[in-house]
């Protein structure tokens, strides 16, 4: 082995180990997806707004790339939107309702300020592209079952599983990244890893239906949370039981299943945030429209 070759050799370990931290994918992969296919279903008035507010950006250059910045800065300039990314039922609650936000906030309410500050005119850009960077990885989050959960176990964060009875996690994790990157990985194997997302939005993209964006109605935060919730309190979830002493063994057929659910919530909140950010451009749109032309006068 040449010199050369071996320093490439050990440059390609280094970066196949550093480029994925499973704990991360979500935050890379599905956010990324979401916000992905949210952009195909885009109004061209809306798309322009967003592409003018991103350019803005001085770190990302594309509205795809911006949505997991929400989790960059959850631990460092931006704590207080830690409680922001999920919201916590009672056990012997499992009806959302928006009483049931924790006094620091939670992701229904979230939504509605972000909603509020992207759709406001009278904010600044920086303001407004800060706002729609928020709202876009928020849509995401309340999709993933597991960050509408159960009191008391951080969103399964301390439920211990082997994963297809060869990898040890958390059931958070499973749902974070687990069960995308096993159906990456085994549906795109010859494709580079970082690229893999993009085959998964492409075949995403050709599932959701052509009226998707009036099909996944309504746009309602408390209804997605409740559609959330309600997957992980099903008898197939695996979770209502769960407890941090005892690892749970999901198998083949837990993994398949799943897979079909998790598909099926980063359409709809594909879907959804396309839907929401058409709907506040348009309605910002006639707003102007109604505005007379000399309102100096
Ligand atoms: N911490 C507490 N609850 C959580 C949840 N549902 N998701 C992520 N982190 C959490
Ligand atoms: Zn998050
Ligand atoms: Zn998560």
């Amino acid at each position: 082995m040449t010199a050369l070759f071996r320093i490439a050799v050990a440059a390609g370990f280094a970066a196949a180990f550093l480029s994925v931290s499973p704990a991360q994918a979500y935050g890379r992969d599905g956010h990324r997806i979401v916000c992905d296919l949210a952009y195909r279903l885009l109004t061209d008035d809306a798309r322009a707004e967003i592409d003018r507010l991103v350019a803005r950006d001085a770190q990302f250059d594309h509205f795809r790339d911006v949505c997991s910045w929400a989790d960059q800065v959850r631990g460092t300039t931006h704590r207080h939107t830690a409680p922001w990314h999920y919201i916590n039922q009672r056990r012997d609650d499992p009806h959302i309702d928006p009483e049931d936000c924790a006094d620091n906030g939670c992701i229904t309410e979230a939504i509605d300020l972000h909603a509020g500050v992207f759709a406001d005119p009278a904010q600044s850009d920086e303001e407004r592209l800060e706002a729609l960077k928020f709202l876009a990885h928020w849509l995401g989050d309340i999709h993933q079952p597991l960050h509408v959960s159960i009191e008391g176990d951080r969103g399964g964060n301390d439920i211990p599983v082997l994963w297809r009875g060869e990898r040890r996690t958390n059931l958070h994790r499973v749902w974070d990244s687990e069960i995308l990157l096993d159906h990456m990985s085994e549906e795109w194997p010859w494709a580079p890893e970082e690229d893999r997302w993009q085959y998964l939005a492409d075949a995403l993209a050709a599932e959701i239906p052509l009226d998707g964006v009036t099909v996944y109605a309504p746009l309602d935060p408390i209804a997605w949370a409740q559609q959330s919730h309600d997957i992980v309190r099903s008898r197939d979830f695996a979770y209502y039981w769960a407890s941090a002493d005892e690892t749970i063994e999901p198998g083949e057929a837990y993994y398949q299943r799943s897979l079909r659910t998790n598909r099926d919530q980063l359409k709809q909140g594909g879907v959804r945030l396309a839907g929401l950010l058409n709907r506040i451009v348009r309605d910002a749109e006639m707003a102007d429209d109604d505005e007379p032309a000399d309102a100096t006068g």
